[in-house]
């Protein structure tokens, strides 16, 4: 009998009865890479070994030489909530049967045992055990999210962002957050979400440009079996998934036209229905939806529709650039010293703080944030030195705006390519390669900012032996 259980990875189940032959046979039937067994022949020896092991499932026969399996019951979830309890008893009654499950049992079994049934029962109990921690795990980042929802900067109240979000929260209407890379869509995303529903509402995130056009549709609004070849299962899709909480749309500016006119419908009639079925079935979900396209352009030229967009954007916040509001500055950098360094005391000169303001931030936020986690693992003292890690007298980089243009730099690109006498096509190399690398080698986001679609940029980025 061992009393520790190493590989906490794989199943564990531990069977408790005095008959050895029986215990034996049961090991064999389950004993693989995937599970471990264990034995225990008393309820003293099971006591010991629940006081020192999580199990998943616990097999355990009602009559042991030293005491009750039914006694020992509260015993075990007591050191162990989640163990699947499966009581074997020799001549159950119903009114045995329901003290069984009154007492915690996941289900019991009679004697003598048919070992069809038995295998049944315990794999049924592994599967939900195995549920349940998915759904511990999905809850604890849930749980986390909810935590870490806190607004950090949008201090200025000219912007009145604070107090839009506040209202998004309180109100089910859909919600469209525009801004740059970095400005904090996502976060403000999370915080809407978090602010405005229950621990248990789910959100979930789907990005418009990751997903492949063939897939998104069935992603969105699920399938039925056999719609189309590979359809094996029916299978809800994030719609219904995130029913009660919210359905956060990232990227919605790649969202293929096809699916634009169904999310109009699924919007406008709030409900859906899958692919390759006949029936409408009712939603119950809040939309947030961002991009960091300007939808007036993507509208302008044809890419999203104007009636989605009216419908996307009942509340439509727009987060400034970090060089338009650097009075977030301390804040955001306190922010993230204590999140990199919470057990540190680390702060930023004034004299540090004054040139950081002088930066552009291209990568708004998410270049801070980086700057930040760079220096605390240079600097080891109780100051960092930002203005060390940045060049802050570097011309700014052009803001990179959503068609593509270079916010007045334009002139300084031309001139350039004239002064080289550079060919149109390795002006384009070069000003797509720029847009690429800003966007941090993201095809999506880069693709948006140059106006092309993403096949197109994909295609050229081919042709520049990038991908
Ligand atoms: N107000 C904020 N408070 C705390 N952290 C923030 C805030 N805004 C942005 N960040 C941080 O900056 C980074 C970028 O934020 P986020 O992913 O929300 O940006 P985004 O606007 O969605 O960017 P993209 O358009 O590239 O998807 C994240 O690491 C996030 O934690
Ligand atoms: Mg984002």
């Amino acid at each position: 009998m061992s009393l520790t259980n190493p590989d906490k990875q794989k199943c564990t189940l531990l069977i408790v009865d005095d008959d050895t032959l029986f215990g034996d046979s049961v090991r064999h039937l389950f004993d693989d890479e995937n599970t471990v067994v264990t034995t225990a022949n008393t309820v003293g020896a099971a006591r010991i070994l629940c006081s020192q092991n999580a199990y998943d499932v616990v097999l355990l026969d009602n009559n042991l030489p030293d005491g009750s399996g039914l006694e020992l019951m509260p015993d075990i979830l007591n050191l162990n909530d989640h163990a699947k309890i499966i009581l074997v008893t020799a001549f159950p009654t119903f009114d045995s049967a329901v003290k069984a499950i009154k007492n915690g049992a996941y289900d019991y079994i009679s004697k003598p045992v048919d070992m069809e049934e038995l295998q049944t029962t315990v794999e049924r109990a592994f599967q939900a055990s195995r549920l349940e921690a998915v759904e511990q795990v999905a809850r604890y980042q849930n749980d986390k999210q909810r935590r870490e929802a806190v607004l950090v900067g949008f201090k200025n109240p000219q912007f009145g962002i604070a107090d839009l979000i506040m209202r998004a929260a309180a109100s089910t209407a859909p919600v469209l957050i525009t801004g740059e890379t970095g400005t904090g869509k996502n976060v403000i995303a999370k915080l809407i979400h978090h602010s405005g529903h229950s621990v248990t509402s789910p959100i979930i995130n789907i990005n418009c440009a990751a997903l492949p056009e063939t897939l998104i549709e069935s992603e969105l609004f699920g399938v039925e079996k056999g719609a189309f070849t590979g359809a094996t299962q029916t299978r809800k899709g994030l719609f219904e998934l995130a029913d009660g909480g919210s359905l956060f749309l990232d990227e919605i500016g790649e969202m293929p036209a096809t699916l634009q006119a169904k999310m109009l419908t699924a919007l406008e009639d709030r409900s859906i229905r899958r692919v390759g079925g006949d029936k409408d079935r009712a939603i119950n979900v809040r939309i947030i939806a961002a991009t960091n396209a300007e939808p007036e352009k993507a509208i302008e030229s044809g890419r999203f529709r104007k009636d989605l967009f009216y419908r996307l954007s009942v509340i439509r916040i727009h987060l400034p650039p970090l060089r338009e509001r650097l009075e977030d500055l301390p804040d955001l950098c306190a922010h993230f010293i204590e999140h990199f360094a919470p057990n540190r005391r680390v702060a930023i000169p004034d004299y540090e703080m004054e040139r950081l303001q002088s930066y552009h931030f291209p990568g708004n936020v998410r270049e801070l944030r980086n700057i930040i986690e760079r220096c605390l693992i240079l600097h080891e003292g109780t100051e960092i030195y930002p203005s060390q890690i940045v060049d802050l007298h570097s011309p700014p980089v052009p803001a990179i705006t959503t068609n593509g243009s270079m916010n007045g730099h334009s002139g300084d690109v031309v001139k350039d390519a004239l002064s080289k006498g550079m060919t149109l096509p390795e002006l384009e190399r070069q000003y797509i390669l720029a847009v690429y690398e800003r966007n941090r080698n993201n095809i999506a986001r880069a693709s948006n900012d140059l106006g092309i679609s993403f096949s197109t940029m994909k295609r050229k980025l081919q042709s520049f032996g990038v991908r």
